[in-house]
């Protein structure tokens, strides 16, 4: 079972303001008494939210006349600030975030059917059975963004699949403004940095024949991680932000990137779906070139021409014969000059 989302009882709130008054002050030090007495708290209190944040990772020095410093913080998603300046209002409304689950996009199909209003983001620094796309696994190591956004559309559920262009188009639009680096698009779900992967979406759905219950868009983000986490047959074809731009990327920022583009193009795709396929194609690196397209029972190339209004890939054969594949992996096939 997954635990409880983290909430925010007195002691918790007593540690969170020990990290705001440590961070606040202009020497970096407070002493414990004052930290006591600011926070109305004793200073064995103080003393044991110190060593709870040194078990969280913090660093924290502490001189006998001058107080307790941070000269380290950990790259942790908190959930006390992780709302701090998210400029959206429909998608993140509810976060929740978890230390590990098995699988964030699990947990919000369970939420959803439980009620979860649209918008609820599911959070978690690490899964133990992260889910891929065509049953394979997502391997999900501390240092990325792995979360899953609960959608409630009302659209034909035929149209289903185009959620996942719309969270293709906010995580490459996303990371092109954070990053400065240039991901583009592999249909239908791949973003990649120069030929290599650095995210994937995986999107879920509870639907009747006519009506669309509930989704969960999963998105999976490399971003701090080191590339040796990967098995060596996924670690060849993978990359993170952090080793594209050469920095430690802080991923409370990116994710506040994506979710404020997800609900900007979400809200296009609503009033305008043409617009946000549009964007897609400017954004993809799939058409125009040409690909082998293999899974789910198929294998043959082509020359992929576009993406038809159900976001399936139309594929030109050698006898002028189009193929619209609707799922399966795409790989572009890389030296043809056809
Ligand atoms: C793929 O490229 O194969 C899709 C990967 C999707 C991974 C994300 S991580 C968050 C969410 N939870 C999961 O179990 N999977 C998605």
């Amino acid at each position: 079972m997954n635990p409880d989302p983290c909430t925010l009882p007195f002691t918790i709130m007593s540690k969170e303001k020990i990290l705001k008054l440590l961070a606040a002050s202009k020497t970096g030090f407070v002493s414990g008494t004052d930290l006591a007495f600011r926070i109305g708290i004793s200073r064995t209190m103080v003393w044991k939210h110190i060593k709870a944040l040194e078990h969280e990772g913090f660093v924290i020095e502490g001189v006998p006349s001058q107080g307790y410093r941070i000269t380290t913080t950990p790259d942790l998603l908190r959930q006390a600030d992780i709302r701090q300046g998210l400029k959206t209002r429909i998608i993140g409304k509810d976060i929740r975030l978890f230390p590990e689950v098995a699988s964030t996009n699990t947990l919000a199909m369970e939420a959803a059917s439980q009620g979860a209003p649209e918008g609820t983001v599911i959070i978690a620094e690490t899964q133990t059975k992260g889910k891929g796309r065509l049953g394979r696994q997502w391997i999900s190591p501390k240092g990325n963004l792995y979360f899953s956004v609960i959608l409630r559309p009302d659209i034909p559920t035929h149209k289903a699949p185009l959620i996942t262009l719309v969270g293709a188009v906010a995580v490459a639009s996303a990371i092109r403004k954070h990053c400065s680096v240039l991901a583009a698009i592999k249909w239908p779900n791949d973003i990649l940095i120069v030929g290599r992967k650095v995210a994937g979406l995986l999107t879920e759905m509870s639907a009747e024949p006519d009506r669309i219950r509930h989704i969960a868009l999963g998105i999976g983000i490399d971003v701090n991680m080191a590339l040796e986490e990967l098995p060596l047959e996924v670690r060849m074809n993978s990359t993170t932000l952090s080793a594209e731009t050469g920095a430690n990327i802080d991923r409370r920022l990116l994710l506040h990137q994506v979710l404020q583009d997800l609900e900007q193009w979400y809200k296009v795709f609503l009033t305008r779906e043409s617009d946000v396929l549009k964007e897609w194609e400017l954004l993809n690196m799939t058409i125009n070139n040409r690909v082998a397209v293999s899974g789910s029972g198929q294998a043959f190339e082509g020359l992929a021409q576009g993406i038809d209004s159900e976001g399936r890939l139309m594929v030109a054969l050698e006898d002028g014969t189009i193929r619209i594949v609707a799922a399966g992996d795409v790989t572009i096939i890389k030296g043809y000059r056809g």
